[in-house]
């Protein structure tokens, strides 16, 4: 029960990675807000939880500032923000589009920069808090058929560390999980858009793990809930890679 008396809001929480780690963050204590773009699928997460369901589309400051609100007075202040929602589309960089990069930079890129500036002033203020971003190994190392998808990942890494280094001297902590493949619905639509080229794309990524298997939602969570939890008190800055050694950097 590390999270005891804690609040922690997450945003794609219907879903995947962000489900389970509501589901995890709650089992460890907090009191969690799942937020989502959609109310009904965010509330069936949270009526497992006893959480609070809210609607957060991360592409828009108002909605933002709107959730953030919504959840503080009804659970109190946010201690723990986890920046899970994520979005792709598959496909080649020479395929895409000005349109598909602003579509794909709005969620992993610019979501992050607007929630995190909705809670991060209240965080601040109340000198505690923890902020985890689902960052990718994407990021890191480059996916193939993920071009932009892979730039905004990289960015959030950037993003983590400035915020660490500008948070720290208010008892903020910002760190990174970088997944590597996890069996959800986002990865799981690559074979879906692209077919055949999709399948190879995931196989090799599952390849390229150490492990040689594909991750689950609840191996990304458990490394979220240590980087919201006190164990990472001295912690700040990092992205952990939970990936089964794909990146190892
Ligand atoms: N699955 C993987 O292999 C993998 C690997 C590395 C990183 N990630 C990252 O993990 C995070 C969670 O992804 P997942 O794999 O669980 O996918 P998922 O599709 O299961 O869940 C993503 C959730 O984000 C929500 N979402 C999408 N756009 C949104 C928006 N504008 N505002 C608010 N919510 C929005 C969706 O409704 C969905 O509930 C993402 O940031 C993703 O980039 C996933």
């Amino acid at each position: 029960m590390r999270l005891e008396g804690r609040v922690a809001l997450v945003t794609g929480g219907a879903s995947g990675i962000g489900a389970a780690t509501c589901r995890r963050l709650a089992a460890e204590g907090a009191r969690v807000a799942v937020s989502d773009l959609n109310l009904e699928p965010a509330g069936e997460v949270a009526a497992e939880i006893s959480g609070f369901p809210c609607v957060l589309d991360v592409r828009s400051t108002d909605s933002a500032a709107r959730a953030v609100s919504e959840a503080e007075a009804e659970l109190g202040p946010i201690d723990v923000l986890v920046n899970n929602a994520g979005y792709d589309e598959f496909g080649f960089f020479v395929n895409t589009d000005p349109e598909m990069w602003d579509r794909v930079l709005a969620v992993n890129l610019r979501g992050v920069l607007a929630v995190t500036h909705a809670v991060l002033p209240g965080m601040q203020q109340r000198r505690r808090g923890r902020i985890v971003n689902v960052a990718s190994e994407a990021g890191r190392v480059g996916s193939q058929g993920s071009a932009v998808y892979s730039a905004g990942k990289a960015g959030v890494i950037g993003l983590t560390k400035a915020v660490a280094r500008e948070a720290a001297r208010y008892g903020v902590t910002c760190n990174a999980v970088a997944p590597g493949p996890i069996e959800t619905p986002l990865l799981m639509a690559a074979p879906e858009q692209l077919g055949e080229i999709g399948e190879r794309l995931v196989a090799g990524m599952v390849g390229s793990t150490a492990m040689r298997r594909i991750g689950q939602p609840d191996e990304v969570a458990a490394a979220i809930a240590y980087l919201a939890s006190d164990d990472a008190s001295y912690v700040t800055g990092e992205t952990l890679g939970v990936s089964g050694g794909l990146a190892m950097t």
